[in-house]
Order: C-alpha cells, then sequence, then structure tokens
C-alpha cells in the first residue's frame, strides 16, 4: 500500500504505548482513525488528542480477545467510514511466571488476548480490507516470537503464534495475488505501560507462590530494560514505513535476531538448547 491519504486505519491497543505511536504515524500521513482499547480513559485522551489536531478519528471501547467485540468494532467502523484499509492487531498484555506456576486462568488470558486477538482480527477484517482492492494488515508480536526465554511461556507461547499466523497469511496473501499485504512487528524493549496495564486487566489477582522472589526480579528486570527502551512514536513511524515499504518483519532492536540465528546453528550441530 503506497497511498495513505484519506484511508482508513483500525488500531487495537491504541491509546497507548506503541498502538498509540503507530496511530501517531498514521495521523501524520492523513489517515482516518479507528483506536480500539480495553482502558476508555486512555482511549479518551487519544481521542481528544487526535480531534485537537484535526484528524479524523474514533474510539471504540473493546476487548480483542472476544469475537463479537472485535465484530462490532469493524461494523462501527464501516458505519463510520465506510471502508478500512489497515489493521493493526496490536492490543497485548503479559506477566511473568514459570511455566509450572502460571495459573491455567492466566494462561487463557494472554493467549486470548494476544493470539486470539489477532486471529480475529484477521478473520474479521480480512474479507472488508480485500473489497477495497488495496490494504494491509499488521500484528504486533515480539521478539518473545522468535526466542523463548524461562518465565515468559505464555507470551513465547502467544507470540510465536503471531509470527505463524502472520507468515501463513502472507504467503496465502501472495499465492493468491490478493492486493492485500501483512507483516509482523517484533519489537525488542520498548518504554510504554505494558507492564501496568497487565497487572490492571489481569482477571486473576493472587500471586503465584511457588515462583516466589523470581518472579518479582523479573518483574523488575523487564521493567527497568522497558523504562530504557525505545520510544514507542518511533516504533510506530517504523510500521508506517514498513508498509510503505512492503517489509514483511518490523525488528526495533534487530541485532536480538543474532539469538535465533545461535539457535538455529546449534540446532544444526548438536541439538542442543541455547541460553538466552
Ligand atoms: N513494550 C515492549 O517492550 C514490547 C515488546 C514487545 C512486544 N510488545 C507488544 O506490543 C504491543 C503493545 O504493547 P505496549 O508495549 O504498547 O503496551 P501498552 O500497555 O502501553 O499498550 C497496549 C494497549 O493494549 C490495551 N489492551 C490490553 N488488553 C486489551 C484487550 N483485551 N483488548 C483491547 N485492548 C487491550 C491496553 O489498554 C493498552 O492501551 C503488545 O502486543 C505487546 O505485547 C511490547
Amino acid at each position: 500500500m503506497q497511498e495513505f491519504k484519506d484511508k482508513v486505519a483500525v488500531i487495537t491497543g491504541g491509546a497507548s504505548g506503541i498502538g498509540l505511536g503507530m496511530s501517531r504515524a498514521f495521523a501524520q500521513r492523513g489517515m482516518k482513525l479507528v483506536i480500539a482499547d480495553l482502558d476508555s480513559q486512555a482511549l479518551e485522551a487519544a481521542v481528544t488528542e487526535f480531534t485537537t489536531a484535526g484528524v479524523p478519528v474514533i474510539g471504540h471501547a473493546c476487548d480483542v480477545s472476544d469475537l463479537q467485540a472485535v465484530q462490532a468494532l469493524a461494523d462501527k467502523t464501516m458505519q463510520h467510514y465506510g471502508a478500512v484499509h489497515v489493521l493493526c492487531n496490536n492490543a497485548g498484555v503479559g506477566i511473568p511466571t514459570s511455566a509450572r506456576n502460571m495459573k491455567l486462568e492466566d494462561w487463557k488470558w494472554i493467549i486470548d488476548v494476544d493470539l486470539w486477538g489477532p486471529i480475529y482480527g484477521v478473520k474479521v477484517f480480512l474479507p472488508l480490507i480485500e473489497a477495497q482492492g488495496e490494504g494491509h494488515i499488521n500484528s504486533t508480536s515480539s521478539m518473545a516470537g522468535l526466542l523463548s526465554s524461562g518465565m515468559m511461556g505464555a507470551y513465547n507461547v502467544a507470540k510465536h503464534g503471531v509470527v505463524a499466523l502472520m507468515a501463513a497469511l502472507e504467503r496465502e496473501l501472495r499465492a493468491k495475488k490478493s492486493p492485500v499485504t501483512a507483516s509482523v512487528l517484533c519489537p525488542g524493549p520498548i518504554n510504554t505501560n505494558i507492564s501496568r496495564h497487565s497487572v490492571e486487566f489481569r482477571p486473576s489477582r493472587a500471586k503465584p507462590k511457588a515462583d516466589g522472589d523470581k518472579a518479582g526480579k523479573m518483574a523488575s528486570n523487564i521493567q527497568a530494560s522497558l523504562e530504557a527502551g525505545m520510544d514507542p512514536d518511533e516504533v510506530g513511524e517504523m510500521v508506517a514505513r514498513a508498509i510503505e515499504d512492503e517489509k514483511f518483519w518490523v525488528l526495533t532492536h534487530p541485532w536480538w535476531a543474532k539469538g535465533v540465528q545461535k539457535q538455529l546453528d546449534a540446532l544444526m550441530q548438536d541439538q542442543t538448547l541455547t541460553r538466552i
């Protein structure tokens, strides 16, 4: 997709962090926005920001893990603008816990939001975007979609699934010569509110006991690396540019992919699992 002006972009988790960065990058290119988010206060603030700047925008409170809610988002988009060209499946959550101790409720929550959210997005929006004769679907995975560190099992599972979903989709679209293209965003550490939002939205409040200090330490390390991380507006720009340049992979910290190479080398040499 080359020309963005006056086209319609739907961004899930678009009221904060990376999603807000994408919304800003699309607004700068003259797009009309639909911002979907679970956090209604952040949603209101984002809508005010764009309305004040004269950008056409609607906000929609929506839980991406609910198929009917994603369908309602598409219906509202079509009713308001009559078209949709770009979908960013970006809403996501994550908490560090061992595979042994993570509650099933938390496994389900993370996979529902981080993987079923993008699956529902593709299912509901792809036919609508294809009907426009041009468009794009981007989903936010993570470096956790390419590498599996300990204590992040559920997040790794969901984010690996997002990479697999988008790679299969892009190959199918090319085979069919579809006018729609697809890409996947795999960020490294980005300075956002993901830790706070994940604690706030987590359905199960009780801490898993057996991980003890380990999970707490991991959470503080993650928080420190997020705070030292990249500005989310920069990531939004990278995604918009990748759509313009028809790139599939959007890596904010491409040198981290060396870990993927190391694992492939070990797989070929002695079939051991590398430490990351
Ligand atoms: N921040 C990082 O370092 C980092 C790294 C890799 C990947 N990611 C991914 O980037 C994406 C965006 O996260 P972020 O870091 O900008 O965090 P963020 O919390 O600042 O933004 C995520 C937004 O998603 C919304 N959200 C959460 N659950 C939702 C649901 N069920 N339905 C709709 N909206 C929901 C939140 O309210 C929030 O506004 C996520 O998919 C995350 O996994 C982030």
